[in-house]
């Protein structure tokens, strides 16, 4: 049994592997209807709870379609109407899910509610977005680069915007997989030492450059995110959007770009704040592959995660 608990905790083999099978898996089941179960079943039999404490369309659906397509039955919980969101301990509720079901992932805010829910249970645990990562996402969007341009492994990968949590597991794919991150937001926001740590550590380029142009030289692919992630206070809203401004990733920002870079955002976007229309609905977009891959991503890491 295994945990999907962040990038970085995962051996580099696995995530290969995992990339590797996904792509497989979508190719064997291409143009069929979505509600039909794949040839393989690997997780009949299984029951899969995924718990959300913040909203979600992507990771809901995407976790649930897939988790019936290798023939599991899936329960979708929210946090606030479970006793979870009423003061019974993480542990006390790691142990008890354990005895029903045989996979859980869940949605956080603080991370310690991830580790512990690990530490308690004695079944796979899947983190779905904590406050620091969002290794799903990730998964989905190594996916989909190679599905356009193939390797990842030595390009350059430019994020633009916030050092958030979806940022946090940019870098710590940059390390696992080898390709270069640069960074360009401003210093209030930078991605934590941490993270940025991790993926020197592993032998990747991490480029810090407050020129949002300059940043962009070169780039293989561009990344936006929110300006304002759910675990964000409202009330920081109208500062941050002041400092982020001039990062949106827009046309003019993207001819700084190869020719051939792609564009990617996790969603849901804010259309004309961290990123125009023109550039996510335009030919270098990327968009609903990445959405799309975090079904074939989460497949291979539900399957990784139950050793089937
Ligand atoms: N990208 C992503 O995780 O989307 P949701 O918040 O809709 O799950
Ligand atoms: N950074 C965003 C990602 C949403 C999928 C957030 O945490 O809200």
């Amino acid at each position: 049994m295994n945990h999907f608990l962040d990038i970085y905790k995962t051996d580099p083999a696995a995530l290969r592997g995992m990339i590797d099978q996904a792509r497989q898996m979508k190719q064997a089941r291409a143009g069929r209807p979505k509600g039909t179960p794949d040839d393989d079943q690997p997780l009949a039999g299984r029951m899969v709870a995924l718990i959300f404490e913040k909203p979600s369309t992507r990771t809901r659906v995407s976790f649930d379609v897939g988790a019936r397509q290798l023939g599991a039955e899936t329960m979708v919980l929210s946090g606030k109407d479970m006793q979870l969101g009423h003061g019974e301990t993480i542990a006390d509720t790691a142990r008890v899910l354990s005895r029903y079901v045989d996979l859980i992932m869940i949605r956080t805010f603080d991370e310690t509610v991830l580790t512990e829910m690990a530490e308690y249970a004695s079944v796979p645990v899947i983190n779905g977005l904590t406050d620091r990562t969002h290794p799903c996402q990730i998964m989905a969007d190594i996916l989909t680069y190679e599905e356009h341009r193939g390797p990842i492994a030595g390009k350059k990968v430019v994020w633009a915007g916030d050092g958030n949590n979806v940022c946090a597991s940019f870098l710590h794919a940059a390390g696992q997989f080898g390709f270069d991150l640069t960074f360009t937001g401003p210093a209030q926001l930078d991605p934590e030492e941490e993270f940025v740590g991790f993926a020197r550590d592993k032998g990747a380029k991490v480029v810090i450059e407050r020129d949002a142009a300059k940043a962009v030289e070169g780039a293989d692919l561009v990344v936006a995110d929110t300006w304002v992630s759910m675990h964000d206070s409202q009330s920081s809203k109208e500062r941050r959007h002041n400092m982020l401004r001039p990062y949106q990733v827009n046309a003019a920002l993207m001819k700084h770009a190869k020719p051939d870079a792609l564009f990617m955002h996790c969603l849901p976007a804010h259309r004309e704040e961290e990123v125009t229309s023109e550039v996510m609905d335009g030919p270098q977009s990327v968009i609903f592959d990445e959405a799309e891959n975090r079904l074939h991503a989460q497949k291979a890491v539900m399957r990784w995660c139950m050793g089937a």
